[in-house]
């Protein structure tokens, strides 16, 4: 028995051993396809020799320095590549461990902001229902994912309050027009607002595609305008998590350029670094940094091992792979090709009610009946069997359960590398399609 406390402490998983491209190995000598970049996080697949090499070079240079005396090289060239060019006005970055870490930089940056221009009344923040902004306390705290906050409940801060997600799906009403379901969540962001009282709000946080707890939900035409609009009548900031979502995942570089809003700070983590090292960040408009820099002139929060220079040296490489190779039109093109593929797998599937997702970033949501979008028992796990499932066909993909509430619904989530080619698209839909038969044949029998 492991000594590892492992997600399950009833079984060990199988050790992975090597990855190479879209593959990886276990010490059983299986090969298996990992077709949802663990959690959307293998953006160059496994083993690229430019990022190895970067790595390795880094580290016969330096491998740590404190950042109380020192910056380093990769750290300056990381934010010159995401920031140099000040996307949508954002013109710094603060990089650190995690999405986590991201997300609580995010949030103290946007309360030390208000303190700094002198407005020290406001220290609420809006976040949605079923989203997923990291499991330390605060980040926690600013999610809606019922299923991961039931446990912490109590301790969780009560700055925090949540209006809905935009879930065209099971949300918008049948006798409600895209535009109408839009208008009504702005207008619930706006009563949310309203009910915390004038200038009590930091910001409104949510994931610009939602991730994990939604399965791949991408929001409505003109919903984050709408939110921006409320935003911007209050002078709160917006925050936007493209932690799963952002860095090229849904086609471009940030997942926002298809919103037509851009944020005050933006999180970022996943396909920064593609899993070669632990490195999420946040990117910060010129306000924001204004109000800081012109204050006390200083960020109030730091870490350890932030923008560690192992860790920014691998981005850094991530980063030029996927602008050298034209990975973003592939993400695009293979995006187009995975949604036809599911469309055909799955299009008429009675268990299959939803199939969503941008660029390389989809998911599919099951039903017990299409009609009603009624879902399996709970207690079936059915989102577990196709994992399960589909691993025993050499695919690892990323199903979840609670996708309604934090209890019923299932989805799994297909987002392979952006290295991914369309003979290989064909093969993870075939594997992941004899997946789901099987496993729910096995709840039905
Ligand atoms: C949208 C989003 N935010 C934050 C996080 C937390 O990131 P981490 O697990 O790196 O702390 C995740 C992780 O899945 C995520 O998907």
């Amino acid at each position: 028995m492991s000594h590892i406390v492992h997600r399950s402490l009833r079984s060990d998983p199988p050790i992975a051993v090597r990855g190479s491209g879209i593959f990886l190995y276990d010490a059983a000598g299986r090969e298996i396809i990992d077709g949802s970049g663990g959690a959307a996080v293998a953006c160059l697949g496994h083993g690229h020799p430019k990022v190895t090499a970067a790595m390795k070079a880094q580290i016969d240079k330096i491998c740590y320095a404190h950042t109380s005396l020192f910056s380093c090289e990769s750290a300056e060239q990381l934010a010159d590549m995401m920031v140099g060019h000040a996307p949508g006005g954002l013109t710094h970055a603060y990089f650190c461990s995690s999405g986590s870490e991201g997300n609580e930089a995010a949030l103290k940056m946007a309360r030390q902001y208000f303190l700094e221009i002198g407005q020290p009344e406001r220290t609420k923040f809006i976040a949605r229902r079923q989203s997923y902004h990291g499991n330390t306390l605060g980040a926690l705290a600013a999610g809606g994912n019922a299923m991961r906050r039931a446990p912490y409940q109590p301790i969780l801060s009560d700055a925090f309050s949540h209006v809905s997600p935009c879930y065209a799906y099971r949300d918008r009403r049948d006798d409600e027009s895209d535009d109408q379901y839009v208008a009504r969540l702005a207008a619930e962001l706006e009563a949310e607002f309203q009910r915390l009282g004038p200038n009590r709000v930091i910001a409104f946080i949510a994931e610009t595609v939602v991730g994990a707890t939604l399965g791949c939900v991408t929001a409505l035409p003109g919903y984050f305008k709408a939110m921006r609009a409320v935003c911007d009548r209050h002078g709160a900031l917006l925050i936007l998590d493209e932690v799963m979502s952002g860095v090229g995942r849904c086609g471009t570089l940030h997942a926002w350029e298809q919103e037509g809003v851009t944020p005050d700070i933006q999180v970022i983590a996943k396909g920064l670094g593609g899993g070669y090292q632990p490195i999420g960040g946040i990117l910060v408009s010129r306000r924001v940094i204004e109000g800081l820099s012109s204050g006390s002139g200083a960020f109030m929060h730091g870490h350890t091992y932030q923008a560690h220079p192992v860790a920014c040296a691998a981005a850094v490489a991530v980063q030029q792979v996927i602008k050298e190779e034209n990975l973003l039109e592939n993400v695009r093109s293979m995006g187009k090709l995975l949604e036809e593929r599911l469309v055909e797998r799955f299009g008429n599937h009675r268990n299959i009610g939803d199939i969503r997702g941008r660029g390389l970033f989809w998911a599919v949501e099951f039903v017990r009946d299409r009609a009603t979008k009624d879902v399996f028992d709970p207690a079936l796990k059915l989102n577990e069997r196709v994992k399960m499932e589909a691993f025993d066909r050499g695919l690892a993909c990323y199903p979840m359960g609670g996708t309604i509430d934090g209890k019923r619904g299932d989805h799994a989530i297909l987002a392979p590398p952006y290295i991914v080619n369309s003979a290989q698209i064909d093969t993870i839909v075939s594997r992941f399609g004899d997946a789901v038969d099987a496993a729910l044949a096995s709840v039905d029998g």
